[in-house]
């Protein structure tokens, strides 16, 4: 399967309206399932949030908003696949085109608007592979248009929490107008006291979720201060660094495409999302751990996330221009490391290079 995609699909979707060639994977994924790769090398095998990942690889959100492939992806060798943004009602999100390409800087531009359809849908999906195993994440997010975001946010952990291994609080896609606001102090500690005391309400039928807050990348380090402040003093599981940056490093080459309003992800985001992830991990002080997502397309990127503070790693937009074959060079990295360091485990590469990365120049 891996080899079909690379050499007849890829090209063709390369081809293709970014968005269309997205629903045709979709498609593909959903009707040609692929055959699941080997089993991973049990040196991968990592605990965190008090749940054992096979490896520590994850599809990030944004790829299956709606859960319709979350198996499919985990037989192509992915350890935890995180389904999402899932809205209370189901809305159509901006107008189309809203995706673009940067294809000489490895990056992608999207202004999707949280396009779902809904929580009733994507939990009759989750509910009917119940008991298949395998580590889904769950991320929510509010309707455009509510009237109370933090109910919406509390509904929806109260929905998925018995069908998620985690849930993830989005507060920090840039496309829904205020939404990042809820990263601000008061308001975050809001969010954070209502969305625990609802997971906590639900663990006795539910059982344990482990409940992530994903953050943008554009927070300044003060605002980072407060984020991780009130994260830890609410208990918060672990934190994912982060979403897609509204920032346009000065050296993108495909100016006309970065003028594109919306998230910036991929290879321009590595250095700020790694910089981030690095000054979230020292303030953290590992009392919970991090999820490194932002620009990750080959095997030494991924290391770098690690070594910055990342527990578990997520990837999107390096498959669109590396392809499949990238989720096992990222685990043969890994695993190269590990044999170079005389290490069993992940978790002796996590943060090495914190303090290290917190002191070079911010970056462009
Ligand atoms: C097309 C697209 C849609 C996305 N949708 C979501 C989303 O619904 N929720 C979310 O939390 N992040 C979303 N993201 C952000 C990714 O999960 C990830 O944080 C970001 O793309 C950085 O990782 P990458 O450089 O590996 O793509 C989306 C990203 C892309 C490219």
């Amino acid at each position: 399967m891996i080899r079909f995609f690379e050499q007849l699909a890829r090209p063709l979707l390369g081809a293709l309206d970014p968005e269309d060639a997205h629903a045709l994977t979709i498609k593909m994924l959903k009707h040609a399932p692929p055959l699941a790769v080997a089993p991973d090398d049990r040196r991968l095998a990592t605990r965190v949030f008090g749940l054992n990942f096979p490896n520590p690889v994850g599809m990030a959100a944004g790829f299956d908003k709606n859960a319709e492939v979350p198996d499919a992806l985990l037989r192509l060798g992915f350890g935890f696949v995180e389904v999402g943004t899932i809205t209370p009602l189901p809305q159509a999100g901006n107008p189309r085109p809203r995706l673009f390409r940067l294809n000489a800087d490895g990056g992608v531009i999207n202004r999707l608007g949280f396009n779902s359809q809904g929580a009733q849908m994507v939990l009759r999906r989750l509910a009917a592979r119940a008991g298949r195993g395998g580590i889904i994440g769950i991320n929510v997010g509010a309707n455009k248009d509510t009237p109370d975001r933090v109910g919406d946010y509390v509904r929806m952990i109260e929905r998925f929490a018995p069908v998620a291994s985690y849930v993830t609080v989005n507060v920090s896609s840039p496309n829904t107008p205020g939404l990042r606001n809820l990263q601000q102090a008061a308001a975050l500690d809001d969010l954070l006291a209502r969305v625990i005391d609802a997971r906590e309400r639900v663990t006795q039928t539910a059982g344990p979720t482990p409940v992530l807050l994903k953050i943008a990348p554009d927070l300044s380090l003060s605002e980072l201060d407060d984020v991780v402040g009130i994260a830890r003093s609410r208990r918060t599981d672990g934190m994912i660094v982060g979403n897609t940056t509204v920032a346009r490093p000065p050296d993108l080459r495909d100016s006309a495409t970065a003028a594109q309003a919306g998230g910036l992800s991929g290879r321009p985001l590595m250095p700020l999302a790694t910089r981030m992830l690095a000054e979230a991990y020292v303030r953290v002080e590992g009392v919970f751990p991090l999820i490194g997502v932002g620009g990750i397309d080959s095997g030494a990127a991924a290391l770098a996330k690690f070594r910055a503070g990342a527990s578990l790693v997520q990837l999107y937009s390096g498959l669109v221009f590396r392809g499949l074959g990238l989720i096992g060079e990222i685990k043969a990295a890994l695993i190269a490391e590990l044999s170079r360091r005389r290490s069993e485990k992940i978790a002796a590469l996590v943060g090495s290079d914190a303090a290290a990365v917190t002191a070079e120049p911010w970056p462009k």
